[in-house]
């Protein structure tokens, strides 16, 4: 019998969360590393929210509490549901989670037998490949095409479902590559749901980027298309939008009441409850109007870095990068770049077993890691299944200018670098650097 149970091997990772590793070790070796790998805004938590949060604590509101979210809180996200998507949402179809990342895996818990096909963007967030194998599903990645700004069409999806299609999973504004979905590609796509999808199919929405658009541009979601309220899992949260990333806060409306018992039960079963003071302060973050200013600053510096830093990328020589319309990440295409350093090369000529371990991209995250002080994510972070030749890296806007611009300075250096790459490769044992693994 063995240590640890089968299904554990087909659970993937977060490279977001375990590059930190190779960080503290460049750090260690004296680097001076630009962290442009965080998926994080770097800002705090707004001031009005905080005070809620630890008057709460203060107060004594720290028991356990209602398991689906308290009901203040699911009013105040039926009531933002409503308003900004133009649907009816009853509190009742809401549940509260510990950030929005666990309606990723009650989807597929909730929703998919083995053999059963999930759809999912790629890239796209780790996430969502990570639970479809780890629940026996078959992997059904959507590419998105580089050159419409990483937003698939009606065409793609009706290309790849099937009749086993149970879960499609949509997220606009995408991480990692800031594509964002049209009014129209979000109507044809919803059109193809409709007609070619099984009835019992789920859309999941993920809008956790809703608050992060570009250009005077308006969220949109798919949940308010014809025939997409009753089948659509829509889920978000505080993480992005207000910079609450560490106080573990996200909520899911689910197409009804009854799926919203099965997702609270996930919750009884595995984290009970969100903190009641956490909640209160989430409240707080639709309630007081102070929110709209702290926002809206935070995105108009996303927004500046994003007008200085795509240009700046664009001048290297193999680097060509689309501009994107949300989220806080620019996403790179570096094929040149890994074909001028000699990247390719040098992977197709590794070990059987160090190559299947790593990937151009991941090559060149590491040797701008080690050799240039840039810490970026690379293309198979994002989704591994079919993604072989794909040469992109992930970097995150969510940094001050000076140091974004310091930052994409020392990608041109390392693009001249070829000298530097080789030495890289002699001395560095590559499979103890931790790449895509
Ligand atoms: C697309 C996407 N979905 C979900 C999440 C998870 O958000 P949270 O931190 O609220 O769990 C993230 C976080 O990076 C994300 O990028």
């Amino acid at each position: 019998m063995a240590l640890l149970a089968q299904r554990i091997g087909n659970l993937g990772t977060e490279n977001a969360f375990k590059v930190g590793a190779d960080i503290r070790r460049a750090v260690d070796r004296g680097v001076d590393v630009i962290r442009l790998n965080i998926g994080e805004p770097d800002v705090d938590s707004p001031e009005h929210v905080n005070r809620v949060g630890a008057e709460q604590i203060l107060a004594g509101n720290a028991h356990y509490t209602d398991a689906q979210g308290i009901p203040a809180l699911r009013d105040a996200v039926a009531r933002h549901v409503s308003s900004t998507r133009g649907i009816e949402v009853d509190p009742g179809r809401v549940v509260v989670t510990p950030g929005a990342k666990p309606s990723i895996g009650y989807t597929m818990q909730t929703y998919v037998d083995p053999g059963d096909e999930v759809v999912y963007p790629s890239p796209g967030f780790p996430i969502y490949e990570s639970w479809v194998t780890f629940v026996g599903a078959t992997p059904r990645p959507l590419h998105l095409p580089e050159e419409r700004g990483f937003a698939f069409t009606a065409d793609d999806l009706a290309a790849i479902v099937t009749d086993r299609t149970k879960v499609i999973v949509v997220n606009s504004p995408s991480n990692p590559t800031g594509g964002v979905l049209s009014a129209d590609d979000l109507h044809d796509i919803a059109g193809v749901i409709r007609e070619r999808c099984r009835p019992d199919v789920r859309v999941l929405s993920d809008e956790i980027y809703e608050h992060v658009l570009f250009d005077g541009a308006r969220h949109r979601s798919i949940v308010a298309e014809e025939g997409m309220a009753e089948r659509t899992i829509l889920m978000s949260g505080h993480s992005k939008g207000f910079a609450m990333t560490g106080w573990r806060l996200g909520w899911v409306v689910l197409p009804t009441a009854e799926e919203a018992a099965v997702f609270t039960q996930l919750n009884i079963n595995t984290v009970s409850c969100v903190p009641p003071f956490v909640q209160e302060a989430g409240r707080a973050a639709y309630e007081d109007p102070a929110s709209v200013a702290t926002t809206a600053e935070m995105v108009r510096a996303f927004e500046e870095r994003r007008d200085r830093v795509v240009p700046a990328l664009n001048a290297i020589d193999g680097v060509v990068c689309q501009s994107p319309k949300g989220a806080f990440y620019v996403f790179p295409n570096v094929e040149g770049m890994c074909e001028r350093l000699g990247i390719v090369e040098a992977w197709a000529a590794l070990a059987d077993e160090v190559r299947s371990r790593t990937s151009p991209s991941a090559m060149l995250q590491m040797f701008l890691l080690y050799r240039h002080g840039v810490a970026t994510m690379d293309r198979t972070s994002f989704g591994v299944i079919g993604a072989e030749d794909q040469h992109f890296l992930r970097l995150s806007i969510a940094t001050s200018l000076e140091r974004l611009l310091q930052g994409v300075d020392r990608i041109a250096a390392a693009a001249e670098d070829r000298d530097g790459f080789r030495a890289f490769l002699r001395e560095e044992r590559l499979w103890e650097v931790s790449g895509s693994s």
